[in-house]
């Protein structure tokens, strides 16, 4: 069963930064996920949310803008926000990463990828960009196929024609079908599904394991669901706490 570290060891150190990465392998988990999103000058970052906000001190460094929406700012001016001072002040300084700053983070630590692809309306465009990128570098291509790196959304549609334009990249879908019919469709596309942890059953993980699919829930933080997931049957475990994952795992 893998630990996957949400947003990196996002209840440790602020989501989606590198701090939060480090943090995930001395947390003990396997991967990491992180959101995905393009800057106006079509550079890749990693950030959750649509708009800068919540997470940096966009408002305060660009008072005068009316969006503060992540595709509305070049990576030069993203770059200079503070992504860190939000969850303590010992983050001050923390920057949104580039992809690449991400990748070579966990590449570096020896953790696997899932990378979630934040598309707001559809994008087909720059998810195939995005898998394209990916597939350029020798290590995460492997990866791609070994299941080291995982590309997930949302958005069904667009990860359907990501698995048609880059044939071979391991795609999850987010959420849930109803019935097995739902799980076989998925299945003549995609490798796994990732369904919200409260939609998880074992007799669900068991139809995705029937269809070929592996199956990773999110975002599992308090000790009873965590134990629940684990009699389940799942595949992966997303969560904020990849140390509390990991020792439940060690008992089981
Ligand atoms: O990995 C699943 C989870 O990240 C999906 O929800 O909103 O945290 O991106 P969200
Ligand atoms: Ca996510």
């Amino acid at each position: 069963m893998i630990v996957v570290a949400h947003r990196g060891a996002s209840a440790y150190a602020p989501e989606n930064t590198l701090s939060a990465l480090r943090l995930a392998r001395i947390h003990h988990a396997d991967m990491a996920e992180i959101d995905v999103r393009r800057t106006a000058d079509g550079q890749f970052v990693v950030i959750h949310d649509l708009d800068l906000r919540r997470t940096t001190n966009v408002a305060e460094l660009y008072p005068d803008r009316r969006s503060w929406r992540v595709s509305d700012f070049t990576l030069a001016e993203i770059r200079r926000l503070d992504a860190g001072s939000w969850f303590g002040d010992r983050f001050t300084g923390e920057r949104v990463p580039t992809l690449t700053e991400a990748l070579d983070a966990m590449r570096a630590d020896g953790l696997g990828a899932l990378v979630e692809l934040k598309v707001h309306r559809r994008d087909p465009e720059m998810c195939r960009d995005l898998a394209m990128f990916l597939r350029a570098d020798p290590y995460w291509r492997a990866a791609g196929a070994d299941g080291r790196l995982i590309l997930q959304s949302f958005d069904w549609v667009t990860l359907r024609q990501v698995a048609e334009v880059v044939p071979g990249v391991h795609t999850a879908v987010l959420g849930k079908t109803y019935g097995r019919f739902g799980l076989r469709r998925i299945a003549r596309y995609a490798r796994q599904i990732n369904p919200h942890h409260l939609r998880v059953t074992a007799p669900y993980v068991r139809h995705a394991h029937a269809q070929g699919l592996t199956l990773f829930g999110w975002t599992v933080n308090n000790d009873h669901a965590i134990r629940r997931m684990i009699r389940d049957g799942v595949d992966g475990i997303i969560t904020d706490y990849p140390d509390r994952v990991a020792g439940y795992r060690a008992l089981a």
